[in-house]
């Protein structure tokens, strides 16, 4: 099965997928996708020898649109999106041109801590303010609306010790790494029953 990884940064998820165990030879990230020209996922895909290619609203040299980038994943053969840190709305109209499902993590438990402003460090802020005992990732469905497409699963982890937001952003992200290839390997199962 062929997935393309859209992120904006840092990339450990993306790197849980590629090296991941239970994916290796049945899930093939071809190509990682990002808003920005360089991130530090961007060198770590270079580094595997994975294609990259930068998405723009913008007419920039060397980028493409999200019109184009719909018809290189459908011509390309992509199976499945996944949306591992990328922090930007994805166009109804993207979404529309696509031939697959396109998922998303978030680092909290959802329907709570989503929505415009809920990403990285905003999420488990709010969380520690709350006293919330439990945290965790979630993944789900990409629609048109902020983290509101029906959730496939979640990891909850109980954060009652952590002392402060970023120890709940690390507990979080540690379950996040196994949730996510998780949740693709069942996509996986899925594709092979259709085939
Ligand atoms: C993760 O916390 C993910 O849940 C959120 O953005 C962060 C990306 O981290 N959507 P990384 O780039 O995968 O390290």
């Amino acid at each position: 099965m062929n997935i393309a990884v859209f992120v904006s940064g840092r990339g450990s998820n993306l790197r849980a997928i590629v090296n991941s165990g239970i994916l290796a030879g049945k899930v093939f990230v071809k190509v990682v996708v990002s808003d920005k020209i360089s991130c530090p996922a961007f060198e770590f895909a270079r580094s595997k020898n994975i294609d990259t290619l930068t998405v723009s609203g913008k007419n920039t040299p060397d980028t493409v649109t999200y019109d184009e980038l719909a018809a290189i994943l459908n011509e390309n053969g992509i199976h499945l999106v996944v949306l591992a840190g990328f922090l930007k709305l994805i166009p109804a109209e993207f979404i529309r041109k696509l031939n697959c499902k396109i998922i998303n993590i978030h680092p909290a438990l959802l329907p709570s801590y989503g929505g415009k402003g809920m990403y990285g460090m905003n999420v488990h802020n709010a969380v520690f303010s709350s006293g919330d005992k439990m945290s965790g990732p979630t993944v789900h469905y990409v629609n048109e609306q902020y983290d509101e497409g029906a959730i496939i699963a979640n990891l909850p982890v109980d954060i009652s010790n952590a002392k402060s937001p970023d120890e709940i952003a690390s507990l979080v992200l540690e379950k996040e790494h196994i949730l996510l290839p998780e949740v693709i390997y069942d996509f996986y199962l899925n594709w092979i029953d259709g085939n």
